[in-house]
């Protein structure tokens, strides 16, 4: 873990944010509701505020992300009315000429004042490339293999004055991308594949980790953290969670029983197709889903020092160095986490030692 954890918000550009019930809150994904998020993240104190890039939903009763607004338009937006908060967002490799997003980030670069990330995707999910007629079948080797000369094109022309480059996936010739950033921005990307670790370790500031388990979790970071090492640079490690709050663990507990009744099971069947599960089992999973699917990623339920806590464990067995967080309700949820658990984050991070449920209650 660095000296000093980040913590961020992934903000909800896509309507029902990360939750896939009828029973939960369901964010907008309209810009006016990102901008108050970014403008609590800032005023709360976090770090970071990143999107997604999402061109299609799945449907349901929820029509979960069936509405996405676009990820560096809306980061561009942020960038000038936040002063503070790192910037992050999110583009396709495989959509996205090079130079073009070069040229994107260098701008986001100058209106964020030096805050901009660049998360780079690489089309996984082909259902929202086909209905574009944009759809490449590539093997996941050569999917990296592509996004590495994405990269390596999208950092010359962010440095020098005129490119020319012939690779497998793309074609320079004298390219020029003028003005170049001021400072390079901070390169993330999320691939949770051992391509995806391999490519985070050599090329990447920032990797966000995808794990089933707590243990897959601390081996994934380690094995970054190290094969960054290795290469003779630094990679820093994220997860996501959802955090439910309230004054007590029983009220935060009636929360995710609540929210997981109304669990959309056919958005859940849709989105398991949407990643390749062969329909016999998207099904399967879909109808056995209990209310622990509504929510997508893994999530923490208590008062405040309950969830300080188990984000404190979780950031210090699994050697994080950041943690990006969700909230059912935004609007609500980011300011009261602002007030009550971060408070006992930073004060976790000065502090040496282990952090144990007794400090923070007598912090
Ligand atoms: C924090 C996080 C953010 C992600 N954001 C996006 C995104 O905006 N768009 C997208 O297509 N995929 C996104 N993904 C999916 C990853 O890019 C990647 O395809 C997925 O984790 C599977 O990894 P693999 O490609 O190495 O197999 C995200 C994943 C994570 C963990």
């Amino acid at each position: 873990m660095s000296a000093s954890t980040e913590y961020g918000v992934f903000l909800p550009i896509g309507n029902g944010g990360w939750m896939v019930s009828t029973t939960a809150p369901h964010p907008e994904a309209s810009y006016a509701y990102n901008k108050q998020v970014a403008l609590d993240a800032e005023e709360a104190g976090l770090d970071f505020i990143m999107t997604m890039a999402k061109w299609k939903g799945f449907g349901g009763t929820t029509d979960h992300w069936g509405e996405t607004l676009e990820s560096m338009t809306m980061m561009s937006a942020l960038a000038e009315v936040t002063s503070r908060v790192k910037i992050w967002a999110t583009m396709h490799a495989n959509i996205h000429h090079p130079a073009v997003a070069a040229k994107m980030y260098t701008t986001l670069q100058q209106i964020s004042n030096g805050r901009a990330g660049m998360n780079i995707v690489n089309g996984s999910y082909p259902d929202e490339f086909t209905q574009m007629g944009l759809w490449e079948e590539l093997s996941k080797d050569d999917r990296y293999r592509m996004t590495e000369e994405w990269l390596i094109a999208v950092t010359r022309l962010w440095s020098e004055h005129s490119v020319s480059m012939e690779s497998d996936f793309f074609t320079l010739d004298a390219c020029e991308s003028r003005p170049h950033p001021a400072t390079r921005p901070t390169i993330i990307n999320a691939g949770t594949s051992k391509q995806g670790m391999d490519f985070q370790a050599r090329y990447a500031d920032g990797a966000f980790l995808g794990a089933d388990t707590f243990e897959e979790m601390v081996d994934k970071s380690a094995y970054v953290h190290r094969v960054a090492r290795e290469h003779g640079r630094e990679c820093k490690t994220y997860s996501m969670m959802t955090v439910v709050l309230a004054d007590t663990d029983e009220a935060a507990q009636a929360k995710v029983a609540e929210y997981g009744e109304g669990v959309d099971r056919e958005a859940l069947l849709n989105m398991s197709l949407a990643w390749g599960v062969p329909l016999d089992r998207a099904r399967a999973w879909a109808d056995d889903a209990t209310g622990e699917e509504a929510f997508q990623v893994q999530y923490v339920a208590g008062s405040a020092e309950t969830v300080a806590t188990e984000i404190l464990r979780l950031v210090d067995l699994a050697d994080l160095d950041g943690l990006m967080l969700i909230f059912p309700d935004y609007l609500t949820d980011l300011p009261a986490f602002g007030r009550t658990v971060l408070p006992l984050l930073r004060a976790a991070d000065t502090a040496t030692g282990p952090t144990t449920h007794e400090d923070l209650t007598h912090a």
